[in-house]
């Protein structure tokens, strides 16, 4: 199964996939690393690991559709692309072409708290419970049909760093573990639900 992963910075949940397969827990290939800027993290941790890696620097196309075909000259032999902190919206004609096959993470427990701040909206709002939700991608922001959530406290003084790295540690467990039931073909998409296959 060959894995595409898009990024935009720091890297840490593609560095979690990257260690589950070369501990043989996951069985796929990453084919290619891609990032929308230049310089970041993400970049360096494919390479270190020997994965292709190319930046697609959104600040050089006038348009979403032509820096999308940019990604897409990438992705003709990939099975499933997974965004890894990849901070863009992909149009509607992007979804649809991956559709069933294009997953997202996001620090949240979903449908609560979508959006670029999440960590941020839940302090602000005062919920005792947050977390992560991997989920396919649809057309819509963080809506997509949810394949697994994990729970994290948040905590009476947890800063958006301290929150963010407690989910973190979750996010680095059911990123992985996602991909892998979609790489053993136990993921069944029915309506907005997602069944999890034996
Ligand atoms: C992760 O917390 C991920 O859930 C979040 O960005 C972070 C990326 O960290 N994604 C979103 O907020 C998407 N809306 P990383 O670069 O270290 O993997």
């Amino acid at each position: 199964m060959k894995l595409a992963i898009l990024c935009s910075g720091r890297g840490s949940d593609l560095q979690s996939i990257i260690d589950s397969i070369q501990r043989g827990e996951l069985q796929a290939e990453i084919e290619v690393v891609i990032t929308d800027k230049p310089n970041v993290q993400a970049l360096d941790r494919a390479a270190k690991a020997g994965i292709k890696n190319i930046c697609v620097d959104r600040k050089n196309f006038s348009s979403r559709e032509d820096f999308e075909k940019e990604i897409l000259k990438n992705l003709s032999e990939i099975d499933l692309v997974i965004l890894a902190g990849f901070m863009r919206i992909l149009s509607p004609e992007f979804v649809k072409k991956f559709s069933g096959r294009l997953m997202n993470i996001h620090p949240s427990l979903l449908p609560s708290f979508p959006g670029a701040h999440a960590h941020r909206d839940v302090l602000a709002y005062g919920v005792k419970v947050s977390g992560c939700t991997v989920h396919f991608v649809d057309e819509g922001t963080d809506s997509g049909p949810i394949i697994l959530q994990s729970a994290v406290e948040v905590l009476d003084d947890d800063t958006e760093e301290t929150l963010s790295a407690r989910v973190l540690e979750q996010e680095h467990k059911i990123y992985p573990q996602a991909i892998k039931l979609f790489v053993e073909g136990k993921l069944k998409i029915e309506g907005r639900k997602v069944k999890i296959l034996n």
